[in-house]
């Protein structure tokens, strides 16, 4: 028997936790303009972290801990990609304004990398249904995707991981705690992943 949530409820589900995200941001006291950005930022990517990660690993949890919790990972992995990719776009969004707001420079390597990656996310996104996928041909199509969803979980690993050994700016016990939590989670998916 399957149990899949449509496509449709999951860009909901996401939009009501970004709204929420937001309105918590916003009502933030003791915080300028800059630094609510930040955080803006710095949320939205997590939860599209941990989206991602359901996907990545939907198989190898489905397969080493098979129960209904995994099943049902499963079997709306599918349709959690595009929420992922939604997501993620929403990452892009508050990005943007807090580099535009802060002036803040990355260093070219980091930004080409970031750029490749949301570039992969997109043609992903786009190349997400039947007709894409005959018109690349399974082989193309299934390369296209492996690639991307390695590439992305490398980054989400990498900078967590840089987080974790160089301290997060503006980030007290809590916030370590929480990137040492999603950290471990991410690098657990990840080596399921690898194994399987
Ligand atoms: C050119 C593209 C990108 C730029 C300019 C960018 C910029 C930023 C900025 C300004 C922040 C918040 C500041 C900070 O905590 O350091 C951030 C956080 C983050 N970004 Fe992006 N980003 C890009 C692409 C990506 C991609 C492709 C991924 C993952 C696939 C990603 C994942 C993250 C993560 C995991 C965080 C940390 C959130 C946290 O502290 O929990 N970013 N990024």
């Amino acid at each position: 028997m399957t149990n899949r949530v449509s496509f449709s409820k999951w860009i909901g589900f996401i939009t009501v936790l970004s709204a929420t995200l937001l309105l918590w941001i916003v009502s933030m006291e003791g915080s300028d303009q800059t630094e609510k950005l930040l955080f803006w930022s710095r949320y939205t990517a997590r939860p599209s972290s941990l989206v991602f990660m359901l996907v990545f690993t939907a198989s190898a949890l489905n397969y080493f801990l098979s129960n209904r919790g995994t099943q049902f990972i499963r079997q709306n992995r599918r349709n959690l990609g595009l929420p992922f990719a939604y997501a993620h776009g929403i990452h892009l969004v508050a990005l943007s304004s807090y580099m535009w707001v802060s002036g803040e420079q990355r260093t070219p390597d980091s930004l080409i990398i970031g750029t490749l990656v949301y570039l992969m996310i997109f043609a992903m996104a786009l190349t997400s249904t039947n007709n894409a996928v005959a018109k690349m041909g399974l082989v193309k199509w299934k390369r296209l995707h492996r690639i991307g969803v390695h590439s992305i979980a490398f980054v989400f690993v990498l900078i967590y991981l840089v987080k974790l050994l160089e301290g997060q700016p503006q980030g007290g016990a809590s916030d370590a705690a929480m990137l040492t939590l999603l950290y471990g989670i991410l690098l657990v998916g990840y080596l399921l992943r690898v194994v399987h």
